[in-house]
This record gives C-alpha cells, structure tokens and sequence, in this order.
C-alpha cells in the first residue's frame, strides 16, 4: 500500500467544516490519485464515449439516495431493474427460460453463482460429498477462490495450454469424485483470451457438473462484436450444459459501479441461489434479496437502464466498433517500437510484452509517468484496453510507450517505481 494511502487523522473531527474547506480536501485527494487521462485506457474503468458518460450520470444522480433493496416493490425502479435484467438475458441467449439477478460486481455475481452451484450439488448430488469442488483454468478471475473459500468448496487450478487457454484434457484429468462445477472464462481478466466453452460444457454434461461461464468482461462486448461480424465460439447460453453466467454492466456496458448480473439457464436453477438465504425466521418477514448485500444503490440500475436505452443495439455496436478502432491502432503503434509484441486476443484488451526488455521495467516507467500497473505476472503482460476515446489519451500512452522502450533498454528507467505497489 502506499503509504500515502493511510489515514491522516484517525479520530471523527471535533467540530464540523464548512463545504468548501470540505471539497477544498477533497480536491487535494483527487489530485493526489491517478489521473483520469492515464487510466483511460486502463482495465479497471470503463467509461464509455462522452455522451453516453453524460447519461450515465444524470440518470445515476436522480435515483442518488435510492435503496436497489426495495426495487422489486417500486413499479418505476423494479420495471427498469427487470427490463436490464430481461435485456442481458436476451444477449446471453437466454431465450424464455433464462433470468438473472442484480450484484454489486463481477465478485458478486461469480459468489452467487457458487452458491448456487453449491447448493444444487447439495441437493441433487449429495453423494459426491463435501466440500464439493470446483475445477477451472489458472487464468479465470480470483472472484472464485474467494467464493470457494467463503462456501466451503475445494478450488482446483488448472494450467492452460501453451496458448493461454483452458486445458481441457487436464481439466478432465483434473475432475475428482467431489468435483461438481466447472468454469470457464469468456474473456478471461488477464490476457482476454476466450476459453474453449463448448468443450468445457461437454465435459459438464458428461460428468453431471454444474458450468459457469464468467462473461463479466464480454458479456456486453462479445455480443456486439459478433453483431459486427466477428467470428466467436458461442460462450453463452446457446451452449447447452452452461448453468450461469456472470456479466458486468459497469464493464463493456458502460453503465456505473457498482453493477453485475449473474444469469441462470432457468427458474429452477435460479432457486437455489435463494436455498438458506431467503429468511423468514426473524421479526420482519421474508428478506430475500438479489445477491449477496442488502441495501444497494438503486442509481445503479438507473444508470444501467439509461445507457441501455440511450445506445441501444446500435449504439452498443458503434460503440464497441470505435472502441476495435482504438485498439488497432494501440497494437499498431505498440508494434512499431522496437522490442513490443502484443498477443492477439478476442476482446479489447491488449497484453503486451517485450522478449528482450525486463518487464519489471518497463511497469516501472508507466508507474513513473502515473499510471497503474495493470498486467500479469506469469507470464509478464501489460494490459491496456482498447476504450472508444479521441486521439489525446492513445497518443499520450503511445508517446509515453515510447520513451519507456528508449529508457528501459538504454537503462535509464527502472522498476524503482513499482516498488510503491508491489514491494
Ligand atoms: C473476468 C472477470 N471476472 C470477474 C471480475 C471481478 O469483477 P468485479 O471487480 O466487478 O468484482 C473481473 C474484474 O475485472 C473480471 O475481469
């Protein structure tokens, strides 16, 4: 942590402040954190065109003190919570039979569907025996060893093929007799490389596993980019043995945090997301929410309906084109200097690496310059994302990528930076 990052004064001020001596501090900290320019083309903020940031936010700030808790009780906010919900049914394939529930996020999302799994395998295969497993690539998101940890459930990591991808043969190799869910990742976080779902869900079918696809990237990015023609395995739905999916709105959908989905096949799976969990035993009577949290904000969905009404498929689709555009010409310029190589991926993001610069380095410099250092580490990626943004943002990264290259191999820039993140 930087050390920055801890607090200055630890106990309640005595006497109140006035607004401006307030946002005057709050000024301060925001010019102490990263600066938007820098994480424009980051992973980690998605922020749409201008436009749709507009919408986004005006919708968000007139539902500002709303509880997402009563939605389903408020005809206004339970009608746009259930038309988001029946909208990201419909691009996961869904069909009439699929429903979905709102979270806070991708962690969520992921957290419900294990105990959803969980509890199905309690139910229809308690003879497999506790803790049940889950087995999937070393590359799906860490969401699910913390759900794993939380349930009670045994995570199994699997290596991936020499091209980033799952295993498939070793994941089979890697199914024991308490193994009751298998995952797959549609992209995964790190290098946005799609997992190979069909045979994942096959090998589901054949050993009666619950599957799940994590879409909370691609959710709302591979369907348009197959509206634009891009050939992608189905990942979704359409796959037969695919149980949940996980898809973030405040990803590719560009609607505000905190906001997920996680989608079941049918009404039957969707209940045992509420086994143990939809409480009646107390003095106000059933409490059953969507997720995992109780009060949510309610401007979240608004804002998720906004957006989706503002672009609507056609703008989603001109979106994620401009976004492609962006990316291209990142990979372009990011191959133009000596030494970078990007790996061809089936989303927008774009981990690039060099054979012959310590990469350490080369984070160093883009820590130096204010960025954060997004990647992986084994194998070394860096990982910018192709955002649908003007020029200044791409030829900033692209200037600074530059002379990043320069300094690392000519030994001027080092990996002294990183230290204020990793140590
Ligand atoms: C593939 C994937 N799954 C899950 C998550 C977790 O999502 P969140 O950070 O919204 O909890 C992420 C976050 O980046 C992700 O990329």
């Amino acid at each position: 942590m930087d050390s920055s990052a801890l607090p200055e004064n630890t106990e309640l001020p005595k006497f109140g402040q006035s607004w401006e001596q307030v946002q005057a501090r709050l000024c301060e900290f925001q010019a102490m954190d990263l600066d938007p320019q820098h994480m424009r083309l980051l992973t980690g903020i998605h922020k749409g065109d201008e436009e749709v940031e507009k919408v986004r936010k005006q919708a968000f700030n007139m539902y500002f003190d709303s509880n997402g808790i009563t939605a389903d009780w408020e005809p206004g906010l339970g009608r746009m919570q259930a038309e988001v919900l029946a909208f990201t049914v419909s691009l996961l394939g869904g069909g009439t039979t699929g429903c979905a529930n709102i979270t806070s996020g991708g962690s969520e999302s992921i957290f419900c569907a294990m105990h959803a799994a969980r509890e199905w395998a309690r139910a229809t295969k308690p003879q497999l025996g506790e803790p049940y497993g889950i087995v999937m690539p070393r590359t799906a998101h860490a969401a699910f060893d913390k759900a794993a940890h939380y349930l009670g459930m045994e995570m199994t990591r699997v290596p991936t093929g020499a091209d980033y991808r799952a295993d498939v043969a070793a994941m089979r190799d890697a199914i024991r007799p308490n193994t009751a869910i298998v995952v797959g990742s549609a992209p995964s976080w790190g290098l946005g490389l799609l997992d190979p779902i069909q045979e994942i869900a096959a090998l589901a079918r054949e050993h009666g596993l619950w599957m799940h696809t994590d879409c909370c990237v691609g959710g709302f990015l591979l369907p348009f980019m197959e509206r634009l023609g891009v050939k992608i395995a189905p990942y979704d739905f359409r796959v037969e043995g695919v149980c949940s999916v996980s898809a973030d709105i405040h990803k590719h959908g560009y609607g505000a945090k905190p906001c997920s989905t996680v989608s079941f096949r049918d009404e039957e799976l969707q209940q045992y997301h509420f086994t143990g969990v939809a409480i009646d035993n107390w003095q106000s009577g059933m409490y059953k929410t969507h997720g995992l949290v109780g009060s949510r904000p309610g401007a979240a969905v608004a804002a998720a309906w906004a957006v989706m009404n503002y672009l609507g498929e056609d703008g989603y689709v001109d979106i994620t084109r401009r976004a492609f555009d962006v990316k291209n010409r990142l990979v372009a310029g990011l191959e133009s200097i000596e030494d970078f190589w990007c790996l061809k991926n089936e989303s927008l993001l774009i981990p690039f690496r060099s054979e012959t610069l310590d990469m350490l380095n080369v984070f160093g410099g883009l820590v130096e310059r204010g960025y954060f250092p997004w990647g992986t580490f084994d194998p070394m990626f860096c990982h910018p994302s192709g955002e649908p943004v003007g020029d200044l943002p791409v030829d900033m990264f692209l200037d600074d990528m530059r002379e990043i290259g320069k300094g690392v191999r000519e030994g001027t820039i080092t990996a002294a930076a990183l230290a204020k993140y990793i140590g």
